[in-house]
């Protein structure tokens, strides 16, 4: 069985190399599809990164599986076994708009347990990455272990959606917790702001729909610096399907559920 070492020596050649390939797109025309409406795009990058990652976890461990956001690895129904959980261009929005502010982002889980977490912020060059009960690193420099926050100091990370009309949460319940917070800021990639978490660069990220391949790297990150994972429930997440996502700094979870999301119809 592979060790996890070499996992993570190998996926992060790849992220950097990924990268390289990535900063390159830059100087080039992008060729952008629509995927389900108008602001879910997918550019050829996005698919030419997956492709690339495929291609080299299967040579590199053929009997590993592989969860992609577009699809060009396996079928996966479960986690049995080890499991690359990838999302080639996470803020593709952002790639496309800006060529900053996106990531890539994956998560290697054996048996449903995340054993290696990285996100890579390919403009910036900063990659950040986990590995389970060794620590969180960035640029290969061991990250602090967060210390205790509360909200009227903190600076949240949220979706401004969240605290207008949206399917997925009671805007009034938000509102009050935009109000008392220090600041509120919207970087539009998941995996980015996990990262920023995971560095103290915010203080808690929270959002109410992500998919697998948005958070599993980027939770590990934030756990190995000591921070609390949860959804908007309080609950483990639940990494094959997707869920809701409330990261912060010790102090801030209880706080925010205390205080803020006990009137949460859905908890
Ligand atoms: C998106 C980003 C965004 C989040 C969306 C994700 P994508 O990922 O993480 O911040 O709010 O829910 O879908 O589509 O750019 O990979
Ligand atoms: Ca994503
Ligand atoms: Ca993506």
């Amino acid at each position: 069985m592979a060790s996890v070492k070499e996992m993570d020596t190998y996926a992060k050649l790849w992220m950097k190399e990924a990268g390289t390939r990535l900063r390159a797109s830059f100087k080039t025309k992008l060729n952008i599809e629509m995927k389900t409406n108008p602001n879910d795009l997918v550019t050829n990058m996005d698919k030419g990164i997956e492709k690339f990652f495929c291609e080299k976890i299967g040579e590199a461990f053929p009997e590993h599986r592989i969860f992609g956001e577009e699809g060009m690895g396996n079928d996966i129904k479960d986690l049995k076994g080890t499991v690359w959980i990838i999302d080639p261009i996470d803020g593709t929005l952002n790639f496309i708009h800006q060529q900053r502010n996106f990531a890539i982002s994956l998560g290697v889980y054996v048996d449903g347990i995340g054993k290696i977490g990285m996100v890579y912020d390919v403009f910036s060059d900063e990659l950040y990455h986990a590995i389970k009960g060794q620590g969180a690193f960035l640029n290969d420099q061991r990250l602090p272990s967060l210390e205790e926050a509360s909200v009227s100091k903190a600076i949240i990370s949220i979706n401004a959606s969240w605290v207008t009309e949206n399917r997925r949460i009671d805007p009034s319940l938000l509102a009050p917790l935009v109000r008392d917070a220090r600041g509120t800021r919207s970087y539009g990639s998941a995996a980015l702001e996990l990262a920023f978490v995971a560095a103290g660069r915010i203080d808690a990220y929270i959002t109410m729909r992500l998919m697998p391949w948005d958070f599993a790297g980027g939770v590990l990150l934030v756990e190995e610096v000591g921070g609390e994972v949860s959804n908007i429930k309080g609950d483990k997440l639940d990494i094959l399907k997707g869920d809701s996502l409330f990261v912060s700094k010790p102090g801030l979870h209880k706080e925010v559920f205390d205080k803020y999301l006990l009137g949460n119809s859905s908890r």
